[in-house]
């Protein structure tokens, strides 16, 4: 920004709206607050964990162009901050255009990631990184025939993945071993999408020897001014059905994986950054998600803000990724610089319904190197992450080992 920061809640605060106030949004905004910003949380429920730590909370559907316009026009904010996907981005990009806000990194790369296919095709056809194979279908009959093939062309085959083209954390998804999980499986992603606008990707499976999250930040360098691209250590990672469990930094890899990676995540984060005509570059921290197999790279998919697999550089890095998008959005400078190894592991909710309290959080916090971030979520559900589980070691792996355990000691129950 080229105005300096402010004070909060006075004439000249630095001001900064965050759409989605979930875990990821609540951090982002601590570390904004630790800079003076004055900041506005945004969720479709109150009382949403990022809502709990800012200046202003509003609740609102931000998948509603009306709504969400008015609500930036009368708030007005330096920075509009997505942290979700289900917003009606076609009015981040009006409002972009008319000049009326600046969106993080750009209007049109939350466009392009707020479902599968935007960000799929723009990797795939139009920058031509190496992607499982793929295709979009509206109906079961269409699910079937791009697994088969059609017309001499070849199918995706099996196994493969689908699903739904608006999802997150894994609903909606499933594998598919032969042609008796295909009607489920189109069933699952009808339920599990977020929208039920009934579109499917289905991929082949990439047999991957690992995966890794490549945190990615494009930041103002001190000395020029202009846009530069850092990384952080990769992130490996475990999914179960999809949803993140564990993770850890550093992963190793070789020499020519990690560059391969990095060419990748620069490729298409350089992409997503660009600057709409006249406008400022975009700016921030992206997880780029990738398959290794050997020295092989496949691009996944991308955030185009912390990821939730990010988590672990609370006890990682020197500047966690939440600080590291505050201060890239703010155009000051960043530091991807490791600090130690370590680990995450996820905290499920176990139980349905509100105010839950938390059993056996003085024995987690007692794992050596250990700490928890409890999200304050009102309402838990038996797969809801609630919170999470963080320890740094030397030894990555012996982190990985403490970090479950300091997860398996917090017991969510009903009061
Ligand atoms: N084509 C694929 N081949 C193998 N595994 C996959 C494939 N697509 C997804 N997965 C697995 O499922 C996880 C979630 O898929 P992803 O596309 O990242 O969905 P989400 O948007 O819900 O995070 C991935 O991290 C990976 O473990
Ligand atoms: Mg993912």
């Amino acid at each position: 920004m080229n105005k300096p920061l402010g004070t909060p809640l006075s004439p000249h605060a630095t001001r900064v709206m965050l759409l989605g106030a979930g875990e990821l949004g609540k951090e982002v905004l601590i570390a904004l607050q630790r800079l003076g910003v004055e900041t506005i949380a945004v969720d479709r429920y109150a009382d949403a964990p990022g809502q709990q730590v800012a200046h202003h909370a509003r609740t609102l559907v931000m998948s509603d162009p009306g709504a969400l316009r008015a609500l930036i026009r009368a708030e007005n904010p330096d920075l509009v901050v997505p942290e979700i996907e289900a917003i009606a981005t076609p009015t981040l990009e009006a409002l972009e255009a008319e000049g009326a806000v600046r969106v993080i990194p750009t209007a049109r790369a939350a466009r392009l990631t707020m479902d599968r296919e935007g960000i799929r095709r723009l990797a795939a056809e139009t920058l031509g990184l190496p992607t499982s194979p793929y295709k979009f279908c509206d109906s079961q009959a269409e699910l079937q025939a791009a697994i088969d093939g059609a017309e001499g062309r070849p199918g995706i085959g099996y196994p493969c993945i689908v699903k739904p083209v608006m999802s997150s954390s894994g609903k909606g998804q499933s594998k598919l071993d032969g042609p008796g999980d295909v009607a489920k499986a189109w069933d699952t992603a009808m339920a599990g999408g977020r929208v039920s606008k009934g579109r499917v990707i289905v991929e082949g499976f990439i047999d991957f020897d690992y995966e890794i999250t490549l945190l990615t930040v494009r930041a103002l360098a001190p000395q020029s001014g202009r846009v530069e691209t850092q990384f952080c250590q990769p992130i490996g990672h475990v999914q179960v059905s999809g949803d993140y469990v564990e993770s850890w930094q550093p992963h190793p890899m070789t020499h020519a994986a990690l560059a391969r990676a990095q060419e990748i995540a620069k490729a298409v984060t350089d992409d997503l950054g660009r600057a709409a005509d006249g406008r400022p570059e975009g700016l921030g921290l992206f997880g780029v998600e990738l398959f290794v197999k050997g020295d092989e790279v496949w691009f996944s998919e991308v955030s185009p803000r912390p990821h939730d697999t990010g988590m672990v550089t609370m006890v990682t890095q020197w500047q966690n990724e939440f600080e590291l998008h505050a201060r890239a959005i703010l155009g000051l400078p960043v530091d991807t610089g490791l600090k130690s190894p370590g680990a995450s592991a996820v905290i499920y909710g176990g139980v349905d319904g509100t105010g839950v309290v938390f059993d056996g959080v003085a024995e987690a916090l007692a794992v050596p190197n250990s700490e928890l971030r409890l999200f304050g979520k009102p309402e838990s559900f038996v797969k809801r992450r609630m919170g999470v589980a963080l320890v740094h070691d030397a030894d990555v792996e012996h982190a990985r080992v403490q970090a479950k355990l300091a997860a398996s000691k917090v017991r969510p129950r009903l009061p």
